[in-house]
C-alpha cells in the first residue's frame, strides 16, 4: 500500500522521482506528490489522481533540485484529497515526510503536538510522525552533525504501527533520511546518486545495487555516504545485493497492459520456475534454497500452506496436488486467520507460507508467529530480497519476473507450478515410483508448450466475452483441484470488472447458491477431469434447468454435449500435475477481455493495492 521514492544525487530529482512513481503506482493510485528540496526552500506538488497527471503538473513548474522524495498513494486514513496525499510538510515549514504504512498512535501524538502549537492540516495518520520529527528536530543540539538522524531516530522510538518513510529536512539539504518498520525500504546505490524506494521496480533503470534495510533500522544518505543504524544507534555495514531483473521485464513491449502481457508471459514464467529443478535421472524436482534435508522432510506429519488472496487460492491447489501426489495431510489457513487464530500445530509440522511480492503484511505475521513458535518455515515467493523471503528459514524463489498488473495472473500459475513440483519432491521422498516420477517431469516439462497453446484461444475467449460483458453476478463452478480455480476465476472477474462473481464447489451449490441461478446469471462450469466427468454433466444439467447460460472449460478430448452448453472452452489434454495450471489461463482471458469490454483498468483496478502492507 503506497509506494515512496527518495532520490539524492546530482541529478534533477523531480524526473527520477516521477518516473519511480509510475514503476510503483501498483502499490496505490488514489494520489501523488513530489518535493523537492534546492536553495534552502521546498517545492511541492500533490494531485488527487494518477501519476501521470501529477507528471503534467510537474513539468514546467520549477520543481528544479537534486534532492526529493514523492509518494503515491492507497489511502488508509482520510479521504483522497490533496490535504491527504503525501509529501506531507511539517506546521514549522522545515520537515517534508512520505509515509508508507499506518501509524496507530497518531491521535494521541497529535493531540500532544497540538498541545505544543503544531497544526495539522490532513486527517492523515502519516502528518502526525512528521510533525514529531519536526519536534524533535527543534530540540536536538543545532550545532550536531547528526541532529537531523538523531530527531528522526527519537521520533520512531515514539511510534507504534508501520513505516517506512523518507524524510528531508529545509535546514539539511544535503541528507535524506528513510526508515522502516513493517513496510518494505530499499536504498539503490548509483553513480554519484542514491535513491530510497518501497521495491526494486522504482529504482532498476537507475541502478542493480541495492540495500534492503530490516526492520527498525534508519539510512542517512548525506554529503555522498550512506550510513546505516539500528533504532539504538548502533552503526552497521550495510550488505549490498545485486539485482538480477533486466529492465526489460518490467516494459510493456507492444501490449496494451500489464495484465495482458503477464498472462502471455507466462510458459516463460513456468520455464523460469523449473529451470535447473530436476534431478540428473529425471525422476524428481531439486529445490536449492529448501535448507530442509529429506531426512527432515521425510519426519513431517503435515504441511500448514498460508497465504492471502490468490497465493491464499494457489495453497488449496497445493493441498490438492501435496495430499495426491505426496499423501502428506495439508492445512490451508488466511494469514489473517491464523495470525490471531492462535491453532495448534502438531510438532511435526511444516509451515509454507506463499507470496508474489513477499511484503503482504498478514502473511508476513502468519511467517513470524509461526518462526517464534519454533517452527520451521518456507516461503513460496517472487521478490528476490522480500522481506518474507529474508525471515523464512528456506524457501523456493518463481523467478516469473516483475508482476505490475495488479490482478495476479504469473505469479498464480507460477505458484501452481512450484507446488506441483513440491508435490513431486515430496512424493518421490515417500510412495512415488521411479516410473511415476519419470512422467510426472516430463508432464511439467510440457507445461509451457500446453500454456502457449492455451493462450491461442484469445480470440475465441474475446468472443465469448462479448456475449457476457454486461452480466451482474456469475458463478464460477469445479470439483476437487478446479474449485480453487473456480474461486480463482471468481476473484479475477471480481477485482478487474467489478462484477459480483462467486466460486463454489460443483456439487454444493445445491446447498444454497442454486437460489441464484437465473438467466441473468451465468454458470461457467470447470469439466476438466474425465473421472469424474459424468458428476460434473449432472451440475451443468442442474444448472441449465434452472435457465442460466453455461461456459464449460473441458478437456479437447473429453467435450461436452454441444446441447448442454451455450459456449465451450477447450483446453489441452494434460497431466493432472499440471491440469490447475492450463485450467487457470480461460479464467484470466474471460475476466480480462470481460473487463476490458467494459472500459475498466485492468491494470489498476478500483479500490486494490498489489502490495497489501497494512492489515
Ligand atoms: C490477486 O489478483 C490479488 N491482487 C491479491 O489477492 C493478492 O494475491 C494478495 O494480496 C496476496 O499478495 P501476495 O501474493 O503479494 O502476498
Amino acid at each position: 500500500m503506497c509506494g515512496i521514492v527518495g532520490y539524492i544525487g546530482t541529478r534533477e530529482a523531480s524526473p527520477i522521482l516521477l518516473e519511480g512513481l509510475k514503476r510503483l503506482e501498483y502499490r496505490g493510485y488514489d494520489s501523488a506528490g513530489v518535493a523537492v528540496l534546492a536553495d534552502e526552500a521546498l517545492k511541492l506538488k500533490k494531485h488527487k489522481g494518477r501519476v501521470t497527471d501529477l507528471a503534467k503538473n510537474v513539468s514546467g513548474n520549477g520543481l528544479s533540485g537534486q534532492l526529493g522524495i514523492s509518494h503515491t498513494r492507497w489511502a488508509t486514513h482520510g479521504a483522497v484529497t490533496e490535504e491527504n496525499a503525501h509529501p506531507h510538510v511539517s506546521s514549522d515549514g522545515k520537515i517534508a515526510m512520505v509515509h508508507n504504512g499506518v501509524i496507530e498512535n497518531y491521535l494521541s501524538i497529535r493531540k500532544f503536538l497540538e498541545g505544543e502549537g503544531y497544526t495539522f492540516y490532513s486527517e492523515t495518520d502519516s502528518e502526525a510522525l512528521c510533525n514529531l520529527i519536526a519536534y524533535h528536530y527543534a530540540k536536538e543540539d543545532a550545532d550536531s552533525d547528526n541532529r537531523f538522524l538523531n530527531s528522526v531516530r527519537k521520533t520512531l522510538s515514539h511510534i507504534e504501527g508501520t513505516y517506512g518513510i523518507a524524510v528531508m529536512c529545509v535546514e539539511q539539504p544535503n541528507e535524506l533520511v528513510g526508515a522502516r518498520k513493517g513496510s518494505p525500504l530499499i536504498v539503490g546505490i548509483g553513480a554519484d546518486e542514491y535513491l530510497l524506494a518501497s521495491d526494486v521496480s522504482a529504482i532498476i533503470s537507475r541502478t542493480s545495487n541495492v540495500v534492503y534495510l530490516n526492520d527498525g533500522e534508519i539510512v542517512s544518505l548525506k554529503d555522498g555516504e550512506l550510513n546505516l543504524i539500528t533504532s539504538d544507534e548502533q552503526a552497521l555495514t550495510p550488505e549490498v545485493k545485486k539485482i538480477d531483473w533486466e529492465i526489460a521485464e518490467s516494459e510493456l513491449g507492444d501490449f496494451r497492459n500489464y495484465m495482458l502481457k503477464e498472462i502471455f508471459d507466462q510458459p516463460k514464467a513456468l520455464e523460469n520456475a523449473m529451470r535447473g529443478r530436476f534431478s540428473d535421472d529425471q525422476s524428481t524436482a531439486k529445490f536449492g534454497g529448501l535448507n530442509v534435508s529429506a531426512q527432515e522432510l521425510r519426519q513431517i506429519d503435515r504441511i500448514l500452506l498460508c497465504a492471502c488472496g490468490t497465493a491464499w487460492h494457489a495453497c488449496l491447489v497445493g493441498e490438492y496436488l501435496i495430499e495426491r501426489f505426496a499423501r502428506i495431510p495439508v492445512e490451508v489457513e488466511y494469514a489473517s486467520e491464523f495470525r490471531y487464530r492462535n491453532a495448534p500445530l502438531d510438532k511435526n509440522t511444516l509451515v509454507m507460507v506463499i507470496s508474489q511480492s513477499g511484503e503482504t503484511i498478514d502473511t508476513l505475521a502468519a511467517l513470524r508467529e509461526s518462526k517464534r513458535k519454533g517452527y520451521k518455515t518456507l516461503a513460496i515467493n517472487n521478490s528476490v530480497g522480500s522481506t518474507i523471503a529474508r525471515e523464512s528459514d528456506g524457501g523456493i524463489y518463481q523467478h516469473a519476473g516483475p508482476e505490475i498488473g495488479v490482478a495476479s495472473t504469473k505469479a498464480f500459475t507460477s505458484q501452481l507450478h512450484i507446488l506441483s513440483m513440491l508435490a513431486l519432491y515430496l512424493g518421490r521422498l515417500r510412495d512415488m515410483s521411479f516410473q511415476e516420477g519419470l512422467d510426472y517431469v516430463k508432464a511439467l516439462k510440457q507445461a509451457p508448450a500446453l500454456v502457449a497453446e492455451t493462450v491461442k484461444l484469445n480470440d475465441q475467449i474475446l468472443e465469448v466475452s462479448k456475449k457476457y460483458k454486461d452480466m451482474t453476478d456469475c458463478l464460477f463452478l469445479g470439483r476437487q483441484d478446479m474449485f480453487p480455480i473456480a474461486l480463482e476465476g471468481a476473484l479475477k472477474l471480481k477485482e478487474i470488472s467489478y462484477i459480483h462473481a462467486e466460486g463454489y464447489p460443483a456439487a454444493e451449490m445445491k446447498h444454497g447458491p442454486i437460489a441464484l441461478i437465473s438467466g441473468e446469471c451465468p454458470a461457467i462450469v470447470l469439466a476438466t477431469q474425465p473421472d469424474i466427468h459424468g458428476k460434473l454433466v449432472s451440475n451443468i444439467q442442474e444448472v441449465k434447468a434452472r435457465g442460466a447460460p453455461v461456459i464449460a472449460v473441458a478437456n479437447e478430448s473429453n467435450p461436452l454435449p454441444e446441447d448442454l452448453v451455450d459456449d465451450q472452452i477447450l483446453i489441452p489434454n494434460c497431466h493432472r500435475a499440471i491440469l490447475p495450471v492450463l485450467a487457470s489461463i480461460p479464467m484470466q482471458l474471460l475476466s480480462y477481455h470481460i473487463a476490458n469490454l467494459r472500459g475498466c483498468d485492468v491494470d489498476k483496478p478500483r479500490n486494490l493495492a498489489k502490495s497489501v502492507t497494512v492489515e
